[in-house]
Order: structure tokens, then sequence, then C-alpha cells
């Protein structure tokens, strides 16, 4: 038995924001025995708790909805226009995914380079190649991790050696859900990577093979306008969003990375189908594709979740994605998310919209995945404390050598 005491970051999942409240975790057995709070809720209209000097703040793993486990080798690598990026730098670095244990060990290195940032879930992306795939899950689920990964579906317009005849992918991701089914706690997804690569045929097959299993679904959407226009060409000028939900591939367990281009029509259709929008502010701004309004996707009833989507995306941390999310809305001139909402956005708000009701909180019967904070600075503001948010202060003076521990399933698997 493990217990853990601090200030606990606790959802409200009514208000959909965290609060910071004094208190205590017990675990067993990988889970959440039970949960205690001391009465002092801060986030209160009367002001705040400061943060106390070497206090620790104990919160759930953090969970990145949108990475390549292949592409940790090419962050910052030239910020060219998506389909150059792809080209010149993306499908490169994908081929040395061709050896299996060159995939298993690069899985288990940017693994760990998670845990050290906090994040103990994800929906991950390997590449074309099937037994690397394999080897990509084996890996995430003997570590503990809870997520998905899908291995990359493309059968035309990328280089032939990464194109597969589109039977055998077919073949290859039913079996890869046969050994990693939606109900395991590391699933496999069904991952064809964007209408650019994928022949209708595939399309459809990968829509109807996620029928079958309840699986779910992750691929690109609407990244940059060159990319809609190579989508308006391939497919008889048919609306984007319009060719996977065709393909039966807009669902309520589909994560969408990046949704920038849209309009009115299009997000209706994917707050209809129930499908997420995985929003991926730093990679957006690195490869300079646009500006995503998220406002218009929560005006529309869309479900958005937060991914670093490295390697496009260079910040590993979930808490910096986080904090380009309010950056990217603010510079919109829209509301930007409060801080309180956008911890709640890289814990609970992506568990909810992804379906997992074991992780993203720290509530009794969860997951023990938690990530132990201890903050190397105090509120200065002298008897001024009570007005400013600790939320706050956390997410913009954020430094991730403050993660000083990552539990996954109640054991130590960093730091400490
Ligand atoms: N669209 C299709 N493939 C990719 C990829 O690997 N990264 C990004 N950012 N967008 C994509
Ligand atoms: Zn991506």
């Amino acid at each position: 038995m493990t217990t853990l005491a601090g200030r606990l970051l606790v959802a409200d999942s009514s208000t959909r924001q965290m609060t910071l409240r004094s208190g205590s975790i017990r675990i067993n057995d990988g889970r959440i025995a039970d949960v205690t709070l001391n009465d002092d809720a801060i986030t209160t209209t009367d002001g705040f708790r400061p943060l106390t000097p070497g206090e620790l703040i104990v919160c759930p793993g953090f969970i990145d909805a949108h990475l390549h486990l292949s592409q940790f080798g090419i962050i910052g690598a030239h910020g060219l226009p998506l389909l150059k990026w792809l080209d010149q730098v993306t499908f490169p670095a994908e081929r040395s995914w061709q050896d299996e244990n060159f995939a298993r060990e690069m899985t288990r290195s940017v693994l760990t380079q998670l845990l050290s940032f906090g994040t103990t879930s994800f929906c991950g992306y390997t590449t074309v190649h099937h037994d690397s795939a394999i080897a990509a899950l084996e890996v995430a689920s003997q570590m503990g991790f809870r997520g998905m990964i899908g291995q990359v579906l493309m059968d035309r317009n990328a280089p032939t050696d990464l194109c597969r005849e589109t039977n055998r992918l077919i073949d290859e991701a039913a079996e890869t859900l046969k050994r990693f089914p939606p109900t395991s706690e590391m699933a496999a997804a069904v991952t064809p990577r964007f209408a650019i690569t994928c022949s209708p045929q595939l399309l459809e097959s990968a829509g109807a093979l996620a029928a079958e299993h309840n699986a779910a679904i992750q691929t690109h959407l609407a990244e940059t306008k060159q990319e809609c226009a190579r989508v308006a060409e391939l497919f008889d000028s048919a609306r984007y969003v319009n060719v996977y939900q065709d393909a039966k591939l807009l669902t309520p367990r589909t994560i969408l990375g990046h949704g920038i281009h849209l309009d009115a029509l299009d997000r209706q259709t994917l707050a209809t189908q129930g499908a997420v929008i995985a929003h991926c502010p730093t990679a957006n701004r690195f490869l300079g594709s646009g500006q995503m309004n998220r406002q218009a996707l929560d005006q529309a009833q869309v479900n958005v979740v937060l991914g670093s989507d490295i390697g496009a995306g260079y910040e590993r941390s979930m808490v910096s994605v986080a904090r380009a999310a309010i950056g990217t809305a603010a510079s919109l001139g829209n509301t930007p998310p409060t801080a309180a909402s956008a911890w709640y956005d890289i814990t609970a708000g992506t568990a909810d919209a992804l379906g997992w009701d074991d992780v993203g909180q720290l509530r009794q019967g969860y997951r023990a995945d938690v990530v132990v904070i201890q903050p190397d600075f105090t509120t200065q503001m002298q008897g001024h404390d009570s007005i400013i948010d600790p939320l706050s202060q956390l997410m913009f003076a954020w430094d991730d050598r403050w993660v000083k521990q990552t539990y996954l399933r109640g054991q130590s698997v960093w730091g400490g």
C-alpha cells in the first residue's frame, strides 16, 4: 500500500475544470484504493490558497491523444509545409521501422521519455511495418501504459516501399486487432494515415474492419489547405469530412488529428457522428498549417482533445501543449480556456472524450497512473496571494524538472 499526500488535482466533471484540494490517495494493487480530501477547496471565488515551498502536487497522469512513436527522432527537423515535410523528412525517417528491433528499442526509449514528462496514456501511430507495430504494442503493454497504437495504413501516394497492397493492410490490421482487441488497456487502433495516402477501397475496408471490431480509428483531417485541395482532386471534389464519413470512418471512437480547415457544415457532421478532434497546436505552429479554431468546434459540440503530434509537434510535455492551446485561442481573439480547464483537457477531459473510465482522474477504483510534481517557486505577491490562481501559475511557469515521480498502475516507473 502506497500513500501520496499533498495538493491533489481533482476533476470537476460538471464545470470540466480541475481544482486543487489538499488530501491524499492510497494505492493498492495498481488501483486507487481511496481518496481523502481535506475541506479546503481553493479554486473558489473568495480566492486561492497559494503554493507553499516544497509542497507536492499529486496529479492524474497526462494523456497525449495524438503522437507518432516513429517520429521522435525528427522533432525540430525543418519546418516545411506538411506535404513536403512528409516527403522529405517523415517518410525517410519512418523507413527505419522496417527493422522490428529498431522499432522495439525506439518505442522503449520514447515511452521512457514520456514518463519523464508525466504522460501515462497516449494514442500513437507507428509506421506501415506490421511486425514493428506489434512490437510497439508489446512494449507499451509490458511497460503498463494505457492507450492505443495503430499500424499506419498506406496504399498510394507515398514511397513504394512504404505502401502495401490494400488487402494485405486490412489482413494485418485485423491480425493486430485480434492480438490487442479494443478491450485491452493498450489496444490496436485502425489507422489509415489520411485520405491522400489511402485509396477509397482502403478507407472503406478500414471503416468496415473498425465497425466489425468496435475498434478505435485514428487519422488526420484538414491540417493544411494544400492537403485539402489534394483530397478534393483525388475524391471528385467531395468534402474532406464526407470522404471519411462515406467510408464509415467517423464514429465516436474516431480521433482525427488537426481539423483546422473546416466550415460550419463540416463541424456539424463531426458533431453528429460524435468524432473527436485532436488539437495539436505546437505541430500546427511548426509546420505553419494554420490555427485551429477550437471555440467554433466547442460551439458546434464537437469533442476536442489535445495531442503533442510529435514529430511535427516539438513539445513532449502535455502541459506545454495545453499552454500552447491557450495561446492559439488568445491569438485568434477567442476567449482562451482557463488554466483549470486546460489541466482538465490533458487528464479527465481526454479520458472522457475517448470513453476511458479508468484513467484521467484521481478516483477510487481508477488505475493508479499518477504524477507527483514539486514546483520550485512560490507566490511572490505578499498580501495578494489570494488573487493568483495556482493552477495558472503552475501551467505558465511550468518546468518539466518539477515532475518528481511518475506511477503506472501504482508502480513507480520514473523518478523517486
Ligand atoms: N498527415 C498525414 N501524416 C501526417 C503526419 O505524420 N504528421 C502530421 N502532422 N500530419 C500528417
Ligand atoms: Zn499526426
